[in-house]
C-alpha cells in the first residue's frame, strides 16, 4: 500500500531522514516509534506530499506522491502533530471547512460529519466552540477532520500528546476500530506503550534511520536477554548481592537492583536461592522485555530523556 524507497531529506546541514526504506501493507496498523527529532514528522510530511524528498521515491496505492500529489492526497487522511482547528468556531463548523477542502457533495458531507461526531462522542458538543473543548476532545475532532473524504490511509502524527488517559483510551479504541474496518494506519509516537498496544508492526526510528523493524515479538527477540528481574534495595538485599550475581549481571539503580539473567537462567533455581537467603518474593519483580529496553540496547539512550 505504501512503498518508501531510499528517502533522504535534509534541512540545511541537518539530515532529518537518511536513506529510509519502508513498506506498509494494506490494512496494517504500523507504528513509527522514535524520540524527539528522530524524523517522524518529516516522514509524515513527505507521505502527504507537503514537500519533496531530496532523493528517493514514495508510492501510495500505486501512485507516486511527488508526481500524482493531488490524486494521492485524496487517499490520505493526515492528523498533524499540532492541532489544526479554528478555536472560535464550533466543532461542526470546523468539520464543514475541512470537508469543503475535499469537494465532498453537501449531503454526503453532512452525513459523514454526523457519523464521525457520533463515532468519537462529540455529537452533543457539535455546536460548542472548539476553545471550550478539553485537550482530548480537540484531538478527537482533529482526527475525524481528517476522515471526512473517506481516505484509505490514515497518518497520525503523535495524536495523543496532551491527552488524559481516559481520552487516550477513547482514541485508541477509535483508531483500532477504523483499522478493523480496513483502514491502513501509520501512527507515530515516542510512547513505547502506545506502539506495543496498537501496532501490528513497528519501526524504530532514530536520527533519521530505521534502526529496527518488525512485529513486537520479533523486535523483542532482538534483546540479548528476555527479561530483567528487579529487586528492591534494602539492607537484606544489599547483603545478598553476591547471591544475585550468580544468576547474571547486576546493575545498581537508585531504588533497586536490576538483574539481567545469564544464559541458562532458571527462575525456579533463582527463587530457591532467594528463599535460602530469606529474600521475600514481594521484593522481587519480573520485568517483561520492552521496546524501551530494545531502544536502550540499540542506541545506549532512552526513548524519552
Ligand atoms: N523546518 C525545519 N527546519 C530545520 N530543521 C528541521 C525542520 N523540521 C525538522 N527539522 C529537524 O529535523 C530533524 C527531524 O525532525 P522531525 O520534526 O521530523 O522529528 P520528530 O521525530 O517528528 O520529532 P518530535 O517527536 O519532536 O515531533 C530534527 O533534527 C529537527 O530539528
Ligand atoms: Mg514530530
Amino acid at each position: 500500500m505504501i512503498n518508501i524507497q531510499q528517502i533522504t531529506k535534509k534541512y540545511g546541514t541537518v539530515t532529518a531522514l537518511d536513506a529510509v526504506s519502508l513498506e506498509v501493507q494494506r490494512q496494517e496498523f504500523f507504528g513509527l516509534l522514535g524520540p524527539n527529532g528522530a524524523g517522524k514528522t518529516t516522514l509524515m510530511n513527505l507521505l502527504v506530499g507537503y514537500f519533496n524528498p531530496d532523493s528517493g521515491t514514495i508510492t501510495i496505492d500505486g501512485g507516486s506522491v511527488t508526481q500524482d500529489t493531488l490524486e494521492i492526497r485524496k487517499k490520505i487522511g493526515f492528523v498533524p502533530q499540532s492541532l489544526s482547528l479554528y478555536d472560535e468556531l464550533s466543532a461542526q463548523e470546523n468539520l464543514e471547512i475541512f470537508g469543503q477542502m475535499f469537494d465532498i457533495p453537501q449531503t454526503l458531507l453532512k452525513k459523514r460529519i454526523e457519523e464521525q461526531l457520533h463515532a468519537v462522542e462529540l455529537y452533543e458538543r457539535r455546536k460548542d466552540k472548539v476553545k471550550t473543548f478539553s485537550g482530548g476532545m480537540k484531538r478527537r475532532l482533529n482526527i475525524i477532520a481528517s476522515l471526512l473524504h473517506d481516505p484509505k490511509v490514515l497518518l497520525c502524527d503523535e495524536p495523543t500528546v496532551g491527552v488524559d488517559p481516559q481520552s487516550r483510551n477513547a482514541i485508541f479504541d477509535f483508531l483500532t476500530s477504523l483499522n478493523k474496518q480496513g483502514m491502513t494506519i501509520i501512527y507515530t509516537t515516542h510512547y513505547m506503550e502506545e506502539a506495543e498496544r496498537l501496532c501490528s508492526r513497528i519501526g524504530i526510528i532514530d536520527h533519521g534511520k530505521i534502526i529496527a523493524l518488525g512485529t513486537l515479538d520479533k523486535l523483542l527477540e532482538k534483546l540479548s536477554y528476555e527479561e530483567t528481574i528487579s529487586i528492591i534495595k534494602n539492607p537484606s538485599t544489599a547483603k545478598n548481592r553476591a547471591a544475585f550475581e550468580k544468576f547474571g549481571t547486576l546493575l545498581e539503580e537508585d531504588n533497586h537492583y536490576e538483574l539481567k539473567p545469564a544464559d541458562g537462567f532458571l527462575l525456579s533455581k533463582f527463587f530457591a536461592a532467594m528463599e535460602k537467603q530469606d529474600i521475600k518474593y514481594s521484593w522481587v519483580e519480573l520485568q517483561r522485555p520492552t521496546l524501551e529496553a530494545l531502544f536502550l540496547q540499540l542506541t545506549g539512550r532512552r526513548l524519552r530523556d
